[in-house]
């Protein structure tokens, strides 16, 4: 099976936790798309009736109108019932590195600000360490944002400014720039995260600790559902 087929494998398990009447928080990336998409036909064969989703980027903002699914807005709710969204690392505390899509800051606000926070995943992104196989996404202001360059290598960094294909560089939803940082494994992810929440100027960044209630992981043995402890 393919890592696609994987994706779409756990996104339409995921999707079935969502109940008539829930507002849900959609995520961005490949593995949410299949979320959106399933949501989308079950909206439309009437097996899911009066959800709203809130989109964690423009992006999805315009796939959900496309797909026909009401939106609303995260100012207009009290609270998000579940968001399901994907991930590119998982680890055994199902902490998460987030963000190689770039909506990470939309993504954080969202699933924090939800009862439920269900990651999909193909079974690829579980690792025993955040930072085994990619580097944490740190969204930062255009205002000095070499400052932070040289901060985030105090840290223990290798930052990359992100670019997109004719070279010029990234900007997220609200129009800053993103810095992948080459950790390697992270031994302390919470003290890092500490470190990144207190740097003003640093907006945002890929480490999700603690906000996962729940991984839905495929692989090649079938579909494994965790909980957090
Ligand atoms: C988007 O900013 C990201 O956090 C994605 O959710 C994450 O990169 C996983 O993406 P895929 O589902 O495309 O692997």
């Amino acid at each position: 099976m393919n890592a696609q087929t994987l994706k779409q494998q756990a996104a339409e398990r995921a999707a079935a936790l969502v109940e008539s009447g829930m507002v849900v928080g959609l995520g961005h990336g490949s593995t949410a798309m299949y979320v959106l998409r399933h949501l989308a036909r079950l909206l439309h064969d009437g097996r899911l009736l009066d959800i709203r989703g809130v989109p964690c980027s423009v992006h999805v903002e315009e796939e959900a109108r496309e797909l026909g699914i009401p939106l609303i807005q995260l100012d207009d709710c009290r609270a998000i019932d579940i968001t399901i969204d994907g991930a590119d690392e998982v680890d055994p505390h199902l902490n998460l590195i987030k963000g190689r899509g770039g909506a990470l800051l939309r993504e954080k606000i969202v699933a924090q600000a939800s009862r439920r926070e269900v990651i999909v995943v193909d079974e690829s992104k579980l690792v025993p360490v955040l930072g085994t196989h990619w580097p944490v996404p740190v969204e930062v202001v255009t205002f000095g944002w070499r400052a932070q360059v040289a901060y985030l290598e105090t840290l223990g960094a290798r930052p990359v400014l992100r670019k997109v294909n004719n070279g010029t560089p990234f900007r997220t939803d609200q129009g800053n720039l993103i810095l992948d940082c080459h950790f390697g494994p992270i031994a302390d992810p919470i003290r890092l995260a500490t470190q990144l929440d207190g740097r003003a100027g640093i907006v945002g960044h890929g480490l999700f600790l603690g906000l996962a209630t729940d991984v839905i992981a495929a692989g090649e043995q079938g579909i494994r559902h965790l909980t957090r402890a």
